[in-house]
């Protein structure tokens, strides 16, 4: 399979718009070795023509136009996206949803939860109904695999995650094993797997056989320290407020990797604050070290 990523950021990309924290002013000023990224979302294709997206970022139409592989130019209006899924309702995965509506309908893979949360807090399932038939959903039940109407090779599994609903959601700090998933990807032609999971609070027995027996692991890498807001000064919640599992802690992310079988190790949905986006810096080599990857916009994943 060929994994794209579209957006490596965590919520707010790099720069952010409206931040001069160090990193961003590095990237934006070009003082800083580095790249700029928008936010969280990747593509999936058993053959290089039909896609699954998984997350929708608000910054999916700039990350479509950098993407030609991701167009279908056979018709006169359409796309090679022919099913997205979502691991959660966070507004960096889901908001993009919202630029898509000239496509519509879609279909949408997301769990119960997820989907309840976009039918109230954030009810984009509920706006765009209005638009063309809108999003058509299907339900993921974690723990069941499925496949999609495209890519057929490929076999999905959803394993619930350890983290935290979005700020908006009636489930803030009580979520429900269904407001976070993991994906594990696998695909038939090759035998090869995947397991993406962008927003990994706490690893729990439930997770660690899927961690082992991935090929490919794309994970959490939103932050180095789980005080990093406040350290640097941009905010008060901590990684685990947000349910991020920080890469440095003592059983931070980073051990948790370097213990793991996988033949490639990729982060992604990497916060603006994270040390590890200066190429440089003294934390990105510890990574490199331990043959941990940072993705970039674009990077193309072949498992
Ligand atoms: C997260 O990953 O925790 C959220 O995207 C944060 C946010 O929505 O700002
Ligand atoms: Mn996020
Ligand atoms: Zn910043």
């Amino acid at each position: 399979m060929q994994i794209k990523v579209l957006g490596s950021a965590a919520g707010g990309g790099f720069p952010q718009w409206n931040c001069n924290c160090k990193n961003c002013q590095g990237v934006r000023n070009g003082t800083m070795k580095t790249s700029r990224r928008t936010q969280s979302s990747i593509a999936i294709s058993d053959n290089g023509k039909d896609w699954v997206l998984c997350n929708v970022s608000p910054d999916i139409c700039h990350q479509l136009l950098a993407s030609p592989e991701l167009n279908n130019p056979d018709v006169l209006r359409g796309t090679g996206i022919g099913a997205i899924i979502l691991t959660d309702s966070q507004i960096d995965h889901s908001a993009g949803l919202l630029n898509l509506r000239e496509g519509c309908p879609h279909h949408v893979w997301c769990t119960h939860e997820v989907h309840q949360d976009l039918t109230t807090g954030f009810p984009v399932f509920t706006m765009l109904s209005h638009w063309n038939g809108g999003l058509i959903h299907h339900k993921i039940v974690p723990e069941e695999s499925f496949s999609v109407s495209v890519c057929q090779s490929l076999r999905f599994t959803a394993i619930p995650l350890l983290s935290n609903a979005p700020p908006y959601s009636q489930y803030r700090n009580r979520p429900l094993p269904g407001h976070n998933v993991a994906l594990f990807v696998e695909d038939g032609n090759s035998g090869k797997s995947l397991l993406y999971a962008p927003g990994l609070g706490e690893p729990d027995s439930a997770l660690m056989p899927w961690l082992q027996k991935a090929d490919c692991l794309l994970i959490d890498g939103t932050l180095w320290r789980d005080n990093e807001l406040a350290a640097t000064g941009v905010g008060q919640n901590t990684g685990k407020d947000m349910g991020h599992l920080a890469l440095a802690e003592e059983q931070g992310l980073a051990a948790l990797l370097a213990g793991l079988p996988a033949e490639r190790k990729i982060l992604i949905h990497i916060n603006n604050t994270n040390p590890i986006l200066d190429e440089e810096s003294a934390e990105r080599q510890s990574l490199t070290r331990e043959g941990i990857e940072v993705s970039w916009d674009g990077m193309l994943i072949e498992v």
